[in-house]
């Protein structure tokens, strides 16, 4: 299927959108299986490219992994600790997180460094570190991780600064050890809070659940779960929510859990557009009379990375002037190209600060998406611009989210997949 799809944008987008289960909080409590033996049972995983890398990632260490509709059936009975291809493990981010359960439950574990989007260097020395303090040892050998433990003990872990999967590696591997373990500096990301009700569900200890300390009384052994749905995917409502500010008219969001959106329904507001919540359904009005707004990202509670490409677009549309500071990832303006193609007027600045002047319309152009927020955010601009686009990256739309082509012509987005012989389009930005 080629990568390219075309886009006939300059309308508005109505009608319902129903955000999918959580890629990010799915991962995790997917690599969480592997603290107990049995079968776990999570509704509501969706089937992304991730997500089946995943599932391909612990079938190589031995477990049966079946998904029938959307519930995805693990049994790790027959589990071990086993070498895993690195072209599998390099794919994504979140393969990192079977290091953690593996030497909890194995005392062994064997990985090449993993992948993920081309946002950072996206090092992995907190999770090390982590798991050395509960006792193993571990190093880096040509390119693979590689940590031994005999005997795993409570300790108390400073993650220093945020980290999400570290603290989601940490957390798991200390369920398994003898003894209470800490970890300060923990992230509050409902991802994390996702996971660690799954664990609950498979008999942890764990306290401080949404804080920045995080409590976990090991007692050396789990039981899977009989069976876990998965929180819905905040950052694709973040996205959906922020395309009804550009041009909903209206965009209904459901299965949108508003308590996770505190800060982008803030700033939504303060662009102008009209935010209106009922229960887990979320209706946005694009704005009439748009204002500009400045927006930091930081861990959460505060402004999501993962959604400042996609609010970059809106704030490139008639928005006046406004900054975005990106202090999470250190290249986090991969799309910026792209939307200056499109006639955005966006300077960035050092230390990760994009100056945004909103233009009155984007205009179509050939553009290409170089990590997965990237190409959400290229496939906002395309839906708004007057003209017909033509986007590249859709490989990273695939990885993060389901359905989208699908969800896109609901709204009513003119959109096409273009056929293999056309995707020999090099896009100006590859
Ligand atoms: C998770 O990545 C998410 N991925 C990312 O989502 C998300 O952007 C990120 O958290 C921040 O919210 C998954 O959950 C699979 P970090 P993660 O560890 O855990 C530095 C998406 O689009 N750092 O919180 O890898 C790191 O370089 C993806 O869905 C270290 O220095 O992010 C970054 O600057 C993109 N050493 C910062 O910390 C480490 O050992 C935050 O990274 C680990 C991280």
């Amino acid at each position: 299927m080629s990568d390219y799809i075309a886009i006939t944008g300059g309308h508005d987008v109505t009608e319902d959108i129903h955000v999918s289960g959580s890629k990010n909080a799915g991962l995790a409590l997917m690599a969480a299986t592997l603290l107990a033996s049995g079968t776990s049972t999570i509704q509501g995983i969706p089937p992304i490219s991730d997500v089946n890398n995943m599932g391909r990632i612990l079938q190589c260490l031995g477990a049966d992994v079946s998904c029938v509709d959307d519930v995805l059936e693990i049994n790790m009975t027959n589990a071990k600790q086993h070498s895993i291809p690195d072209e599998l493990v390099s794919s994504l981010r979140a393969s990192i997180l079977v290091l953690g359960p593996l030497v909890a439950r194995f005392g062994y574990a064997k990985l090449c460094l993993p992948g993920g989007c081309a946002i950072s260097s996206r090092p992995v020395e907190k999770h090390l570190r982590g798991i050395k303090k509960l006792g193993a040892t571990v190093n880096i050998i040509n390119g693979s991780i590689e940590a031994l433990a005999s005997r795993l003990l409570g300790a108390t872990v400073n993650m220093e600064t945020p980290s999400v999967t570290g603290t989601m590696n940490v957390m798991m591997a200390a369920c398994l050890v003898h003894g209470v373990t800490r970890i300060h500096n923990a992230v509050r990301e409902p991802e994390v809070v996702d996971l660690a009700n799954f664990l609950i569900s498979m008999g942890a200890d764990i306290s401080g659940i949404g804080t920045d300390c995080l409590i976990i009384v090991g007692r050396g052994g789990l039981s899977s779960p009989s069976q876990y749905k998965v929180m819905e995917d905040r950052i694709e409502a973040g996205t959906f929510l922020i395309l009804g500010a550009i041009c909903g008219n209206p965009l209904t969001i459901h299965r949108c859990n508003v308590e996770y959106q505190t800060i982008l329904v803030k700033k939504l507001r303060s662009v102008g557009a009209v935010v209106d919540v009922v229960g887990n359904s979320v209706t946005v009005h694009k704005a009439e009379k748009p204002c500009s707004v400045d927006i930091q990202t930081g861990p959460y509670p505060a402004f999501p990375t993962d959604l400042q490409p996609q609010f970059t677009v809106l704030l490139s549309l008639d928005h006046g002037k406004s900054r975005v500071v990106e202090t999470i990832f250190e290249s986090r303006f991969g799309h910026c190209p792209g939307l200056q193609a499109m006639n955005a007027k966006i300077q960035i600045n050092p230390g990760q600060v994009a100056v945004i002047s909103g233009v009155r319309k984007l205009s179509a152009a050939l553009i290409a998406g170089s990590d997965l927020r990237a190409t959400a955010s290229l496939v906002l601009a395309a839906i708004a611009a007057h003209g017909t686009s033509v986007v590249g990256g859709m490989k990273y739309i695939n990885r993060g989210y389901f359905d989208l082509e699908k969800k896109w012509e609901q709204i009513g987005v003119a959109v096409r997949r273009l056929p293999d012989e056309q995707s020999h389009i090099s896009s100006k930005y590859d």
